[in-house]
Order: C-alpha cells, then structure tokens, then sequence
C-alpha cells in the first residue's frame, strides 16, 4: 500500500479540512486551499495545534499563488460539481503536479445525480425507485440533497469528465463508485439505499 508519509499533497477545496487533518497525522506535508475565508477559518480552528497544515484561500479554478509541479498528489473531494469552469480546474491540477503525480478527486455521480433526479414514491412518502432524467444537461442547476435546503450545481455527463480528463492529459488509473462499508451501515442504516444506486463517483488520474 502507498503511504503518503513526506508527500507534498494539494487538499482543493477543503472545506473545514477533515481531509487535510487526516494526510497531516499521517506526515504528509498539506497545502488546503479553499474559496471560502469562512471554511479556511473553522478549518483552523479545528486543526490541533503542532499540525502542520498551509491553509490558504483560493479559486481552485487559478491557484497562480502556487508553483508549477509543487505536489506529488492532489486530492478533492466533493468539489467539481461546485465549479462552473471545470475545464480549467483539471489544467490548473495538471500544472501543479509532478510528472507521474496523482489527482484523486470524487463528485456525485453524474449518471444518478442529475437536473432531474429523486425518489418516487408513493401516495405515504415509501421510496420506489429513483428516477433519472436530463442527463445530457450540461450546465447550472439547483437541487436539494436529501433534507439540505436548494444548492446550485453544475452537471456534466460522464463522457464529458473524461473526455476533459484525458485531453488535459490525465492517465485514467482507476474508478471507483463507492458503496457503504458495513461498520458505515451500523452507524447510519439509512445508508441501506446506496446499494441501490451510486451516489458518488471516485477518479483517480496519473500526469
Ligand atoms: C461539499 S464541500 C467539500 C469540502 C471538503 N472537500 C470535504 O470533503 O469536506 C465543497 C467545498 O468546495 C469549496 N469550493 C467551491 N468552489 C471552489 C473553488 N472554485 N475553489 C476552491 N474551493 C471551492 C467550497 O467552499 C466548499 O468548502
């Protein structure tokens, strides 16, 4: 198994940085950059001090604050969904990364989760199956996921992620739709409905 012991790592978009925090105990040196002033803030307060983590802000989509080929692996999670140039995130990941350098990032799966997607059900509210539809949509949409109140995405199709991938000159590595872990359904067995369908999807790219 890799380590990431003394690896350079980009967190993009970290959010409140739990990420960060996780790479950082495990001796990874961590850049976390995020849009928000406010995320970057809690992600401070939360990080312990004696951890080293380079909190700074920034757009993900033009990290011109960081040098070309500064990390050996960039992470993000949950993140591209959010970005109305995505085309412009992956070259700006590519740059940062050292040859053979490698970008893992997950967003909802863009199969499932859709402009038009959710539970049908019936007349009592029981979940009968989760409808898709607009899926070659391209572009802004908002949605509510789960009982959170209306966000705004942006949906591209499948082959659109990796079309992009690859002409940005990624090496696609592996994928991974991932599904709860048993000791995930004993904590939430809401999570019972992932097997249905996927809600995520994992990429993991080589410069
Ligand atoms: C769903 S949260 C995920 C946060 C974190 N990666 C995690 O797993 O908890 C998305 C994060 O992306 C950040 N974000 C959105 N657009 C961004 C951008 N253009 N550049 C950097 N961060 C961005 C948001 O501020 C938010 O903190």
């Amino acid at each position: 198994m890799e380590t990431v012991n003394n690896k350079k790592i980009l967190d993009a978009g970290c959010g409140e940085g739990y990420l960060s925090r996780i790479l950082a105990k495990s001796e990874a040196i961590v850049t976390a950059v995020d849009y928000s002033l406010r995320m970057i803030e809690i992600a401070k307060e939360k990080t312990p001090n004696g951890l080293l983590i380079d909190y700074k802000q920034g757009n993900r989509e033009d990290l011109n604050f960081l040098e070309d080929k500064s990390f050996d692996l960039i992470v993000s999670n949950m993140v591209i969904q959010d970005l109305a140039n995505y085309e412009k995130a992956f070259q700006e990941m590519y740059r940062l990364l050292v040859d053979g350098g490698c970008f893992i990032f997950s967003i909802l799966h863009p199969c499932f989760v859709t402009p038009e997607s959710g539970w049908e059900r019936t007349k009592d509210g029981k979940k009968l199956h989760w409808n898709v539809d607009k899926y070659f949509y391209e572009g802004a949409y908002e949605q509510r996921l789960g009982d959170k109140e209306q966000m705004l995405f942006f949906h591209r199709t499948l082959t659109s992620y990796i079309n992009t991938l690859i002409k940005t000159g990624f090496i696609l590595e592996s994928i991974v739709e991932p599904k709860p872990s048993k000791v995930m359904l004993k904590k939430y067995p809401s999570f019972e409905e992932d097997f249905r369908c996927a809600d995520f999807i994992v990429f993991k790219l080589k410069k």
